[in-house]
């Protein structure tokens, strides 16, 4: 499938491409600046040696993906989503974003719709967005050479959705999880900061998250 990464030149959208891409699917890497995503779409086809990786610009990359990503730092959503979300009616948007702010005083405030994935589905009211992919660390994604110990937590509030993006979870080998509905994103997104403070704390780059008892 077709799968439009926006922000697919940061560390988190790359590393979901490469992924991907090693799963057999497509990758548009979107960028705001065209030429910036094509030199990263031909730096991630030279290391996975597959060829269906492109680069376009962020609105591009929105028309051509079957599903869009979200993988931009979330002070970039409301510039960003507004001018895409023509593009984004009736399709899969998943929303890995988290408002971490490094070096402030606190680390992760909620924003004001509740969750950024909330946010996003505010600013693209004919998209289908659920939260996930906040707990598997980008550097884990770019380790090809194993597979990532992580469980995909998710949430939205539309089944079909929902299935949609578990598949694309367990097409990299995550076992998918049902969280609920889109408004238990916060959660999901606290989580992140939780594992961003165990890296800080034991010197790691990838903690992740397992559920026990299912
Ligand atoms: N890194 C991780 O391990 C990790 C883990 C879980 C979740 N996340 C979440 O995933 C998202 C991306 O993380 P990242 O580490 O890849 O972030 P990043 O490298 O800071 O940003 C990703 C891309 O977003 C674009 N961008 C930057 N500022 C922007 C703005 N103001 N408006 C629009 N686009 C902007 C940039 O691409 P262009 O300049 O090419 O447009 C950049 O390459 C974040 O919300 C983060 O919290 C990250």
């Amino acid at each position: 499938m077709n799968i439009a990464i926006l922000g697919g030149t940061g560390k988190e959208g790359a590393g979901l491409a490469r992924r991907w891409a090693l799963a057999g699917h497509s990758i548009i890497i979107g960028s705001r600046d065209r030429e910036r995503a094509k030199a990263k779409a031909a730096e991630l086809r030279e290391i996975t040696r597959k060829m269906p990786i492109m680069g376009e610009s962020n609105m591009e990359a929105a028309k051509l993906g079957a599903v869009v990503v979200l993988a931009l730092p979330a002070s970039g959503l409301a510039t960003t989503l507004p001018e895409v979300s023509d593009a984004c009616r009736d399709k899969v948007v998943i929303s890995t974003v988290v408002a971490l702010a490094f070096g402030g005083p606190r680390l992760y405030t909620p924003p004001p719709a509740g969750s950024s994935a909330e946010e996003a589905q505010g600013l693209l009211p004919g998209a289908k967005v659920v939260a996930a992919f906040h707990h598997i660390a980008a550097h884990e994604l770019a380790e090809t050479d194993h597979p990532i110990e992580c469980d995909l937590l998710l949430c939205g509030d539309d089944q079909a959705a929902k299935d949609t993006v578990a598949e694309f979870g367990r097409s990299m080998g995550l076992r998918p999880i049902d969280v609920g509905p889109l408004s238990n994103a916060g959660l999901l997104e606290g989580i992140t900061a939780v594992l961003a403070t165990i890296n800080r704390r034991y010197k790691l780059k990838n903690s992740g998250i397992k559920i026990t008892g299912l």
